[in-house]
């Protein structure tokens, strides 16, 4: 009701013409609002948020409930969510999480095991200094999308949205297959893939992780914020 944008992602969906029956009308779906670039979406994401301040001290944050609204579990008498996180260890070896992941003997549940866990907030420094400050919810491809920012930074000279914004394919050996997002994979590089003998899917939302850095320029005293577009509640804000 407050976005004009998703009413009329809805008012395209009407038929002026004819009668819609009940049991074809149902419910909104806020994650389109996104697609659409509607100001706000509800996003089923972790959070991550990078911070460097006025002294140059920085924070990488990622924190989680798991799965979208946790356990759906809420504390009586505070309001407060509680977790899935107990998915994160292997029920038994062979058995794949939400995220399709394979956990071993190593996350079983008992004591002295450890869960799996994708998150990487991050801190790279450079003289003893922090020089970029990254982190992504995203389950299993939040280390893809971290490990690509940090690559298309460092390896091949991005600027540091660019390397944000830049289309992601990932890889968790189980499923056995690539995933490439919906947009910006060149065709010619997903046959390539396809020959060399990888199986290439399309993620099934489309798109992966939400990415924030700030890369900072020691020389020059300047921080560059990058947020990720593929969220709408995405944003770089500077003090
Ligand atoms: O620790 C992990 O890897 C998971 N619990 C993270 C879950 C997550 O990122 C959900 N958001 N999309």
């Amino acid at each position: 009701m407050t976005s004009p944008a998703y009413a009329g992602h809805i008012r395209r969906l009407i038929d002026p013409n004819r009668h819609a029956p009940s049991e074809e009308v149902t419910h909104g779906d806020s994650l389109v609002l996104g697609t659409i670039g509607a100001q706000f979406q509800e996003s089923r994401e972790t959070t991550h948020f990078s911070i460097v301040d006025r002294w140059g001290n920085a924070v990488s944050n990622t924190y989680t409930l798991n799965w979208s609204y946790g356990s759906r579990y809420v504390v009586e008498g505070t309001g407060i969510l509680m977790n899935d996180e107990m998915d994160d260890f292997s029920i038994k070896p062979g058995v794949p999480n939400l995220y399709g992941l394979v956990g071993a003997e190593a996350n079983a549940i008992q004591p002295n095991k450890r869960m799996l866990s994708s998150m990487t907030p991050t801190i790279i420094t450079k003289d003893n200094k922090p020089f970029l400050v990254v982190g992504s919810p995203g389950g299993s491809r939040i280390i893809t999308g971290v490990c690509q920012t940090i690559l298309n930074v460092i390896d091949h000279q991005m600027n540091v949205e660019d390397a944000v914004v830049a289309s992601r394919v990932h890889s968790q050996w189980l499923p056995d297959h690539v995933v490439i997002e919906k947009l910006g994979v060149p065709r010619d590089v997903q046959e390539a893939l396809a020959r060399k003998g990888h199986t290439v899917v399309v993620d099934d939302y489309g798109y992966m992780g939400e990415v924030h850095a700030i890369l900072v320029d020691p020389e020059k005293g300047l921080l560059f914020g990058a947020f990720d577009p593929r969220w709408g509640t995405s944003s770089a804000v500077g003090y």
